[in-house]
């Protein structure tokens, strides 16, 4: 077992755990703090973040972060980011599940060394591994659930709602109650910043 983001970013430098070791040019490992209290997780690599080595660097990632802005997050401060493979799939289809399972040992490392209070999945694919099988991402995003006392919520993900922007309201109603569980359950997370940052 790694004692480190950075020792178990080493160990999977090279995997050739699955098929998609095939075509990638990057293992995406990860990006924030490593502590954070927060962690998103997505589905997998797309080509952005295939070429730069880091997650949710295309179009999605300058939604995810324009929505983190508005509740006062970042990748830089209080919030890490992963994903449920760490390879790009080809032509960006979705991971199958073989190759979920085969990376999910590297996530759970990844959650084990951070050790967040809540887990945020972006999408169905992350949603229904780590919350439940049959969660259904229309009905039941922005909904906390309790997992051995981490809070996990799944909300739509920010490539669906490039494809759909109707959806975006309803997507920002569950960053909201993000931050309302932040200052629920590790307020500490907006203690280190200006009243008026939090406070819009
Ligand atoms: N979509 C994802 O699920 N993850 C990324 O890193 C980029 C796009």
């Amino acid at each position: 077992m790694a004692a480190t983001l950075e020792e178990l970013a080493v160990s999977l430098a090279d995997c050739r755990g699955c098929r998609l070791a095939e075509g990638r040019r990057h293992v995406v490992f990860g990006t924030g703090p490593a502590h954070a209290r927060v962690m998103l997780i997505g589905e997998g690599p797309g080509q952005n973040e295939d070429e730069q080595g880091l997650p949710f660097v295309g179009r999605a990632g300058q939604l995810l972060d324009r929505m983190l802005d508005a509740v006062d997050l970042s990748r830089e401060r209080n919030v890490y980011i992963a994903n449920m493979v760490k390879c790009r799939p080809p032509q960006n289809r979705d991971p199958q599940p073989d190759e979920t399972e085969a990376c999910l040992g590297f996530l759970r490392e990844q959650v084990r060394l951070i050790r967040p209070r809540i887990i945020v999945c972006l999408g169905r694919i992350a949603a229904q591994r780590l919350i439940d099988p049959n969660f259904k991402v229309t009905r039941q995003h922005g909904e906390f659930f309790d997992r051995n006392g981490t809070w996990m919520m799944g909300t739509l993900h920010p490539a669906a709602l490039l494809r759909n922007p109707a959806q975006k309201p309803a997507a920002f109603e569950d960053w909201l109650a993000l931050r309302q569980k932040i200052l629920e359950v590790c307020p500490d997370v907006y203690a280190d910043q200006p009243k008026e940052d939090v406070c819009r």
